[in-house]
């Protein structure tokens, strides 16, 4: 039986908790991600981790009373059945202490994260990794502070909030023992503690990275694509046409490596502004990279625009779309790609009759946004990819929720 299927096989028979870690060095696990095109060994990515530590992680990231107004936990914005992203429906999230604080982002899916690095220049010089849009955390644990402090999320005034918060939780002792708080445990230690949880939860609890996708069983041989999914991966992986897998990693590799569609890169794809947004102010834009959010970048203006390459994992599940949740169709956002330069106005509004392309970008930074394929002039002979193409890629796209049964 090859690791994967092994690990697999334990998954199965241990519900929720990672394979020992003898299993796991046994196998030669470790989570690391490929330099060249950040496909990360399938078998790495549930780590070993101590049950209690998931499980009081997975507590903590459920309880309401984690936020200042007692009414908004983690799973609020990251929910189970939607592949730990937005609830079904949602626009972008809203938060604070009334829940009436409009967020800018759309929550991102949290799964298959384990092999995401933290925030690196790759040797092209080029951004990499990191969590958050725009990368400005290096692990999950130091994420996981960003929304219990954020005014238009969980809210709190200060870490020492936070802290009295998790004290006064009935499980406080649990979470103690877990990591081996001591009886007069300072505050930084209580807050280390329950930032770490946080991220041990997400990196052991294999909710998080099941591979149950159809695409994963077809890959194991227990399934068969239909002839418009095949058609679809075709596209998908063609450099000339759909051109997805050279960002959204996708090739099986050796040694069961699946893959999880991204290389963790940064991009600006100038896709349209989100003008629903209630929070739209002419005036803001959201840059990623290089601000306002994120304050380290600010002098890079060439990065102004980029944002970290999702997964694709479950994204049919993950509505609405790019971080600033501008499309609510999965078909949509293929066909954006398909046609945001040759039928611009059908992305961008038109002022004056002249089309407002990469509209959410501030002129003077519109030039960083990529033209390679599927973007940029068509070769000889037609559209990259015609209606038909994008609904196949579409339909390949649907392969990847997991929870398929054969
Ligand atoms: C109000 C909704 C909301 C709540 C509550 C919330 N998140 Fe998020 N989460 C988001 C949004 C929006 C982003 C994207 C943030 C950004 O790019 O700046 C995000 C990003 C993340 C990421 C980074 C994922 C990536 O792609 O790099 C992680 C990890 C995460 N959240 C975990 C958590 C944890 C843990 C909690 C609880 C402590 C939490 N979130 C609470 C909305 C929320
Ligand atoms: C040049 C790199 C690149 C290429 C090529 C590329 N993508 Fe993306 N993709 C990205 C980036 C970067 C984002 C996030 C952009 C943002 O939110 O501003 C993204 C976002 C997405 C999303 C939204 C996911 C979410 O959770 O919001 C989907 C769906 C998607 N891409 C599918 C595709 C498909 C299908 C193709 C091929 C037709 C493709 N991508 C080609 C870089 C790329």
């Amino acid at each position: 039986m090859s690791c994967l299927r092994l690990l697999l096989r334990l998954c199965a028979l241990c519900a929720s908790i990672a394979v020992t870690a003898t299993s796991l060095v046994a196998c030669g696990g470790g989570a690391t991600a490929d330099p060249t095109d950040g496909t990360v060994r399938a078998l790495s990515l549930t780590r070993s981790i101590a049950a209690d530590r998931v499980a009081v992680g997975d507590r903590l990231f459920n309880e309401v009373a984690l936020s200042a107004g007692g009414r908004q936990a983690c799973a609020s914005c990251h929910v189970k059945e939607r592949g730990h992203a937005d609830p079904e429906g949602a626009f972008l999230p809203l938060g604070g202490p009334a829940l009436d604080q409009q967020g800018l982002r759309s929550s991102p899916s949290l799964h298959y994260m384990n092999g995401n690095p933290a925030f690196e220049w790759d040797a092209d010089a080029r951004p990499r990794g990191g969590f958050t849009w725009d990368g400005r955390a290096n692990t999950r644990a130091v994420q996981a502070l960003g929304p219990l402090l954020a005014a238009n999320e969980m809210a709190h005034p200060d870490a020492a909030a936070v802290v009295r918060a998790v004290r006064a939780l009935p499980y406080f002792s649990e979470l103690a023992a877990a990591y081996g708080l001591p009886p007069a445990a300072s505050d930084d230690q209580v807050l280390q503690a329950t930032q770490q949880a946080l991220e041990d939860y997400q990196a052991g609890d294999v909710d998080y990275q099941p591979f149950t996708s159809k695409f994963d069983a077809v890959q194991r041989g227990e399934a068969l694509f239909t002839a418009q999914e095949q058609r679809g991966l075709n596209l998908f992986n063609d450099p000339q046409r759909g051109n997805c897998a050279s960002c959204h990693s996708s090739t099986l590799r050796p040694g069961d490596a699946l893959p999880v569609f991204t290389n963790f890169g940064y991009f600006a794809l100038g896709v349209p502004r989100n003008t629903s947004a209630a929070t739209a102010d002419p005036a803001f834009f959201d840059m990623g990279l290089c601000g306002p959010v994120r304050t380290d970048l600010a002098n890079r203006t060439d990065l102004c625009g980029m944002f970290k390459v999702p997964t694709l994992r479950n994204v049919a599940l993950t509505a609405p779309y790019f971080h600033n949740g501008a499309l609510s169709a999965l078909e949509d956002v293929v066909a954006f790609y398909a046609t945001r330069d040759s039928d611009p106005a059908r992305w961008y509004p038109t002022v004056g009759g002249v089309v407002q392309r990469f509209n959410d970008l501030p002129p003077a930074y519109r030039g960083n946004v990529t033209r390679q394929a599927p973007f940029g002039p068509p070769p000889a002979g037609g559209p990259r990819l015609s209606p038909q193409d994008v609904q196949d890629i579409a339909s390949f796209l649907r392969t990847l929720t997991d929870g398929f049964v054969p």
